[in-house]
């Protein structure tokens, strides 16, 4: 066993970019070969069928809210909160006793459950609780528990019509507005991958700092010109012409035979041999723990809209962050009034807000090229604003899954929270 627990490798970044990208194409085969480093006919234990206090919150002692939050295009988000420590542990982190909140927002194709997969001492939400903090989890929209509008429904391709812009726009200003408005105080925001990269664009606007109290960057991305090959070449070669003809601006769901035959069709014209990369996850370096993985199989990943999809590998494309791209001058002009997408200023972010970030020397999607450049753009922050650990062992998932990730990372966050008073 002790070689499927630890050992971080390069393996474990190509299963995570697998994972989280490929996902679809792989969970097939592997569920038909019943073999994930796991024991063979082992049923997924919990789902999150009843929400995700009931399913993994609850079930480690701690109290647990569901809320539900509307943004101004009709989105209703779900989000769980976790007000307290397991009994009533943790004194209160702010002045007064007063337990100061934190949004926690997950990355691309996974929702808020996948930060409560591991044992309850190493899940990073929970030891957050414990330390004193006011926990909040966000779910953005087309996740499982946020596939909900007004009047749109999820079957229906205008409920798909967004990409991360509008997670920018519309879901993180209604997250924090819901929290702001309940505790009457500054967030520490918590993003991981997607998460910081919606974080950093929302900053750099200038829409929500004066909610924010402090942020902790886990993995961050902003720029995706590194990564790793067999993904980048994917993305770069055919994703959008691919997508947009067999999927259309509708859903992504990673779980649709629809996106199988996508990806099947990606690797093919990329001249990458997907099912080649099966022997890398299935082999024997994994550095996660194998019911972890088992867990998140059974609970992730989630849908979103292949408009996002298109907008991401835009991104890996341009070397640029900027708004999505509708494809010509004339479509940009009449959604923008300008030729080409507005990009978002990463140094625009005030100087003086605190800043904590965490990048692993063997992540794939969070390159440690593209977290430098991005850390170069923060060349005229506040120097004691600054908070930058580089993990060298770690990949994109240890930063939500690993086994060693509270010593790592969470204790380290936790204690740059407490600073920010
Ligand atoms: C892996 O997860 C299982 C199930 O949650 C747990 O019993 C075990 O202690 C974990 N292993 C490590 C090394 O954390
Ligand atoms: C999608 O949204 C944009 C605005 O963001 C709008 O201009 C466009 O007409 C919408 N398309 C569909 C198919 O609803
Ligand atoms: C980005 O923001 C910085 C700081 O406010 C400013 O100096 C710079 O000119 C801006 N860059 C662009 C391209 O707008």
């Amino acid at each position: 066993m002790a070689g499927s627990v630890m050992a971080p490798s390069v393996s474990i970044c190509l299963a995570l970019c697998v994972l989280i990208f490929v996902a679809p194409f792989l969970i097939k085969p592997l569920e038909a070969r019943g073999n994930f480093g796991r024991l063979p006919g082992k049923p997924p234990q919990r789902t999150a069928s009843d929400g995700i206090c009931a399913s993994s919150v609850h079930v480690y002692g701690y109290k647990c809210e569901e809320h539900d939050v509307v943004t101004q295009d009709g989105y209703i988000l779900n989000m769980q909160r976790i007000p307290e420590g397991r009994a009533g542990s943790g004194a209160g982190t702010g002045s007064g006793g007063k337990r100061q909140p934190v949004l926690i927002q997950h990355g691309i194709l996974v929702d808020g459950m996948s930060w409560l997969l591991n044992p309850a001492d190493q899940n990073l939400p929970l030891i957050l609780a414990d330390q004193g903090f006011d926990v909040w989890m966000g779910n953005t929209r087309g996740t499982r528990f946020s596939r909900r509008h007004r009047y749109l429904k999820p079957s229906q391709k205008p409920f798909w019509n967004w990409t991360w812009d509008e997670l920018v726009s519309y879901d993180l200003p209604a997250m924090f507005d819901h929290i702001h408005g309940l505790t009457g105080q500054k967030i520490h925001y918590l993003g991981h991958s997607l998460g910081t990269l919606i974080g950093f664009a929302s900053f750099s606007e200038k829409g929500l700092v004066d909610k924010v109290r402090s942020a902790a960057m886990l993995s961050p991305i902003a720029y995706l010109s590194h990564m790793t090959t067999v993904i980048g070449a994917i993305a770069a070669k055919s994703f959008i012409a691919e997508a947009t003809a067999i999927l259309g601006l509708a859903e992504f769901n990673p779980k649709s035979g629809l996106v199988g035959g996508l990806i099947k069709a990606i690797c093919l014209k990329a001249g990458v041999d997907c099912y080649d990369l099966l022997s890398v996850i299935t082999g024997k370096n994994c550095c996660l723990n194998a019911s972890t993985i088992d867990l998140f199989l059974a609970n992730e990943p989630q849908s979103t809209s292949t408009k996002n999809m298109i907008h991401l590998s835009q991104t890996v494309r341009d070397k640029q962050l900027r708004k999505y791209n509708y494809g010509s001058s004339d479509r940009n002009i009449k959604h923008y009034g300008q030729a080409t997408p507005p990009a978002y200023n990463i140094s625009a972010i005030p100087h003086d807000l605190p800043l904590f970030f965490s990048y692993g020397g063997l992540d794939c999607l969070a390159d440690v090229k593209d977290v430098e450049f991005l850390l170069d753009q923060f060349k005229f922050h506040d120097v004691n604003k600054m908070n930058v650990q580089f993990v060298k062992d770690y990949a994109h998932a240890d930063f939500i899954m690993g086994v060693t990730a509270k010593d790592v990372v969470y204790n380290q966050v936790a204690t740059f929270f407490k600073r920010q008073v």
